[in-house]
């Protein structure tokens, strides 16, 4: 007898080689983030800052700054790297940046909450600045747990969260799919942790929609062309 775990989550982990200028720049805009969006209302009560909650001030659009331009590229390489070695190199898909944000762990126990991005299929992290070597703040995913657990105590979760958890070092990037649960365990550091979150999605390539794919957004047509 052997039991097969099925549905197993393919996380992409990369460990990046970015020259000393490109570290440099991003740790401005990190730095420029960090000092100037603490003093916001909406942080006054936290340990972490994330400018996703701060999309309404454009500070979700990161991904169309100068000093981010080299990480877009990485990501793309990876993002194409991860979807041929799920599917093939005739996938046919293309990916999108939908937004992606500065997020600061402050470095007394910066955390942030068990969630999803609802509004993704592929999120990426990529950290800026963290301690090599420190292990805290790790991010950890979560298999969904309630495939089973309604009709007996599995202990499917402790099993999959045993091999969930990912240690955050410079320059490192993660790939993983939008709706796995994940949340970052508290930080502890000398200075506060940086790292940029990405949200990608997934369409079909303009004009070759195909069934159960979402089509190019250059393929959709705003409903509001239609208002009086
Ligand atoms: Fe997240």
């Amino acid at each position: 007898m052997s039991l097969q775990w099925l549905f197993p989550t393919p996380v992409l982990q990369v460990d990046l080689e970015p020259d000393a200028e490109t570290v440099a720049a991003m740790n401005v805009e990190m730095e420029s983030f960090d000092r100037n969006v603490f003093l916001h209302p909406e942080f006054s009560d936290r340990n972490n800052l994330t400018g996703d909650l701060l999309g309404h001030a454009g500070l979700d659009q990161l991904h169309r700054m100068d000093a981010f331009q080299w990480l877009n590229q990485r990501l793309a390489e990876q993002t194409s790297l991860y979807l041929e070695g799920l599917l093939g190199p005739k996938h046919g898909l293309e990916v999108h940046i939908q937004k992606a944000w500065p997020v600061v762990c402050s470095q007394d126990g910066g955390s942030i909450e068990l969630h999803t991005h609802r509004n993704a299929q592929l999120s990426a992290v990529f950290y800026v600045r963290t301690e090599a070597g420190n292990s805290s703040g790790e991010i950890e995913f979560q298999a969904p747990d309630d495939y089973f657990s309604h009709v007996m105590a599995i202990p499917y979760r402790d099993a999959a969260v045993s091999g969930g958890m990912f240690s955050p070092e410079p320059n490192r990037l993660l790939l993983f799919p939008s709706d796995l649960r994940h949340r970052v365990m508290p930080y502890e550091g000398q200075s506060p942790r940086y790292s940029v979150s990405y949200d990608l999605a997934i369409t079909t390539a303009s004009g070759q929609g195909k069934e159960m794919r979402m089509p190019h957004p250059m393929d959709w047509v705003p409903l509001t062309m239609f208002s009086s």
